[in-house]
């Protein structure tokens, strides 16, 4: 189908599925075990109602916003993910040059198949990229790449910390894996014969630990945030900690089946970081699932500061390319305005609980 002819997320899903070799798919759209966690990640939204207010000018909406400091041209970013020439050639550079056009940030993935420099070239003028960082067991190594991304202007540090090693993703395991990405190559020995995913766990430090932390302060000045937080305590001891951020994600459903989905969870993190005085010290956001604009709001009303998007970018780009990625922000980007207009929500900062029914949310 012609790319005019996708109205939503879901159709780009459609088409690469049918595009994709069977490989990229399988990597792409794994999730661990039986896939629970994978689908309740947009399934929890489904359990949000809205309640839209009417009678209230909403000829302008404004969507801007900022995510730690940095404008954002609505309250999404383009989040790590690994391998990106499994789907499109010239892989993660398209996700780049997209997020210029939009005006939106990327997260660059430690594990991309561009090389660091490729997707720094990528940039356009005042292009803010953030680095996501699998920390490898050499930590001189994670010296090096962490200095590299400061270096080249990357303007914070996600640091994965859902992935002392990586899930079981049954339907990745099946396929057949052949070339590894050029910062991967440098590195050595990568097993070929276990899924996309298997080959790069040799890459990834499983004994990672909260102590750890201070170690980044000393050897960057780039705020830091912690992707794959899962449950309040850990939301808490991070905020104590005094991290700039969080992400809290099951790293879209990819890692332990049966974690509960980041938007469940949103509610329960606010309530205890009010509770400790820690709300105005730190960014929540949330990613898995967000396939709607009405996702993006629920998210904002509950309280993230933006969320994250993984698999429709790739979708998007594997299936259309760069125009695919931008129309599949476009949408996205039309459907949150269509959900704040509908709404009585003409920015952001106005976005809260008060239009949310979730009492279902936890009843199901
Ligand atoms: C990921 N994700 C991920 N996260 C990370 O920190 N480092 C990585 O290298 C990757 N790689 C990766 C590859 C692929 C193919 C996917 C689908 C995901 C997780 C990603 O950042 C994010 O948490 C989820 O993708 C969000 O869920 P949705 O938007 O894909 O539903």
């Amino acid at each position: 189908p012609n790319l005019d002819e996708m109205l939503n997320l879901f159709d780009f899903e459609a088409v690469a599925s049918q595009t994709l070799t069977k490989e990229a798919w399988a990597y792409f759209s794994s999730g661990a075990d039986d896939e629970v966690t994978l689908r309740e990640n947009h399934e929890a939204f489904r359990r949000i109602w809205l309640k839209p207010r009417v009678l209230i000018d909403v000829a302008k909406i404004d969507v801007s916003t900022t995510i730690l400091g940095h404008y954002s041209s609505f309250p999404l970013y383009i989040t790590a993910t690994a391998l990106g020439k499994l789907g499109h050639p010239e892989g993660e550079v398209v996700l780049t040059r997209a997020a210029y056009t939009h005006k939106i940030i990327q997260m660059i993935p430690t594990l991309a198949s561009c090389s660091l420099d490729e997707m720094i070239n990528a940039r356009g003028e005042g292009q803010v990229q953030f680095y996501q960082l699998y920390v490898n067991p050499d930590r001189s190594i994670t010296e090096r790449v962490v200095r590299a991304a400061e270096a080249k202007g990357c303007k914070a540090l996600f640091i994965t910390v859902d992935a002392p090693q990586l899930g079981r993703r049954e339907k990745d395991m099946r396929e057949k894996y052949v070339e590894a990405p050029p910062d991967l190559q440098e590195e050595g020995d990568i097993r070929r014969d276990q899924g996309a995913a298997r080959a790069i766990n040799g890459f990834i430090d499983p004994r990672l630990k909260w102590a750890d932390l201070k170690w980044f302060r000393s050897i960057t000045s780039m705020p830091l945030v912690l992707k794959g937080i899962q449950t309040v305590e850990d939301a808490v001891i991070a905020a104590k900690f005094g991290v700039e951020g969080i992400v809290l994600s099951n790293h879209g459903g990819r890692q332990l089946d049966f974690a509960r989905s980041a938007i469940e969870i949103l509610p329960e993190v606010v309530e205890a970081l009010k509770r400790e005085g820690l709300y105005d010290k730190i960014e929540i956001y949330v990613d898995g699932g967000i396939r709607r604009g009405t996702d993006i709001f629920k998210a904002i009303a509950l309280g993230a500061k933006a969320v994250g998007i993984g698999r429709p970018m790739l979708y998007a780009m594997s299936a259309y390319g760069q125009p695919g990625v931008e129309r599949a922000l476009q949408l996205l980007k039309d459907e949150l305005e269509v959900a704040m207009s509908l709404s009585g929500v003409t920015s952001i900062s106005e976005c809260g609980p008060q239009y949310l029914d979730i009492r279902n949310l936890y009843n199901h």
